[in-house]
């Protein structure tokens, strides 16, 4: 297998995973890569790892354009498995230090045992040659230890989970790939991966700003070199977690009471003009729900009463969302009961401290919504609409 060159002595020699479907609990209909890049110069560094099914694919990239043993650092920036579990026999094939970060030293060898491995601190710098590496530690992107690394004299940013994207394909550049699917691909990775670090994004865009970034060689998915402004600016938005003028329904229903609840409410917020998506939970996986939510002002969650407490399907997103901590948005609930109502109640104890503002009043229907509980449910969205045109520019 052949590397990649994408800059002057500097290879892309990672691994595409085109058949995963699932990424800890986030689906991956498009697969996903591992990428690894070498840069040969008067020492040789290896950036990053691959999961271990690929190793042997990483050495033959490698092999395509020097011997392995030539390796004189391995730069880990991030110690999650994905990237990191091919360690091991990366250092055993080259005998290379790893250089990782304070919290990286940490890590490693809990999950791996002993290594030889160098601490790197924030800003320091390493030549190799006609290139430095400068390393910037960018913690919770998307782990304690998360660091970036900058080749000065070519602008490359080995940028690790920043601006990726689980998307696997046979090019590498931003340029060569679909770019609507591109983008929607980042959003998506955004939302279900970097959605709690909003702060710590805006933090690690400061220490970028002033950089001459000319390449975002990511550590999943395409390589940025078209659209740097444009992923950075729209980093930035979803840091922020601006949103537009747009709800999201969540729901899901046991004999069709709660989904009528949820197409009527659909129709009132759509008829003041907000957008409307709608999402049945038994129908959607967690991770695309949660790819609607990242540009949605509203979150209206509508559950039946199932034994006192919410539905199943839509505790599991509540679960899930909760620890993505949506800011800036505002949720609504309802959902159809029995005898007694219960799954409004039970939702929002799962949802409370999540981020969310609960804005409306909760809409419980016994049983079935007759065309008055239908009406009912019609002007909750209106009323949800127009909160949502009135406030969103
Ligand atoms: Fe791609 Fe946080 O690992």
């Amino acid at each position: 297998m052949d590397a990649v060159k994408i800059a002057d002595g500097i290879y892309w020699v990672g691994a595409v995973d085109w058949n995963t479907r699932n990424f800890h609990g986030y689906a991956t209909p498009r697969g996903t890569s591992y990428n690894a890049y070498l840069i040969v110069d008067e020492k040789v560094a290896l950036i990053d790892c691959v999961k271990t099914p690929f190793v042997q694919q990483l050495i033959s990239r490698i092999r395509s354009i020097i011997d392995p043993k030539k390796i004189d650092y391995i730069i880990s920036n991030h110690s999650e498995n994905d990237h990191s579990s091919g360690l091991p026999v990366l250092q055993q094939l080259t005998g290379a230090p790893i250089l990782a970060s304070r919290k990286g030293m940490e890590h490693l060898p809990l999950n791996y045992g002993k290594l030889d491995l160098r601490m790197v601190a924030d800003g320091e710098e390493l030549s190799l040659g006609r290139n430095t590496l400068k390393f910037i530690e960018t913690p919770m992107l998307h782990w304690p230890d998360s660091m970036m690394t900058f080749v000065k004299e070519q602008g490359v940013l080995f940028s690790m989970d920043g601006f990726g994207q689980h998307f696997a394909a046979s090019h590498r550049f931003d340029d060569e790939v679909d770019e609507a699917t591109l983008f929607e691909e980042a959003a998506k990775y955004y939302a279900n991966i970097l959605l709690p670090f909003g702060g710590q994004y805006r933090a690690a865009l400061e220490k970028l700003m002033g950089l001459d970034i000319r390449l975002i060689a990511t550590a999943h998915g395409i390589i940025w070199r078209k659209h740097i402004a444009k992923i950075i600016e729209t980093y930035g938005r979803w840091a922020e977690h601006s949103t537009r003028r747009k709800a999201v329904i969540i729901y899901d229903t046991m004999w069709g009471s709660t989904e009528s609840m949820a197409i009527a409410i659909a129709e009132g917020i759509a008829s003041t003009g907000a957008e409307v998506q709608i999402c049945k939970a038994s129908a959607t996986d967690r991770s695309t729900i949660v790819r609607e939510v990242l540009d949605s002002k509203a979150l209206v969650f509508g559950s039946p009463t199932l034994n006192m407490g919410a539905f199943p399907t839509m505790a599991d997103i509540a679960i899930y969302l909760k620890g993505l901590k949506p800011r800036n948005r505002y949720a609504g609930f309802f959902g159809s009961y029995g005898w007694v109502p219960g799954g409004v109640k039970a939702m929002k104890e799962l949802l409370a401290n999540s981020g969310l503002e609960f804005k409306w009043e909760d809409l419980d229907i016994r049983f079935n919504p007759m065309e008055e509980g239908r009406r009912r449910c019609y002007d909750y969205g209106v009323s949800i609409g127009r909160t949502i045109m009135s406030e969103q520019p």
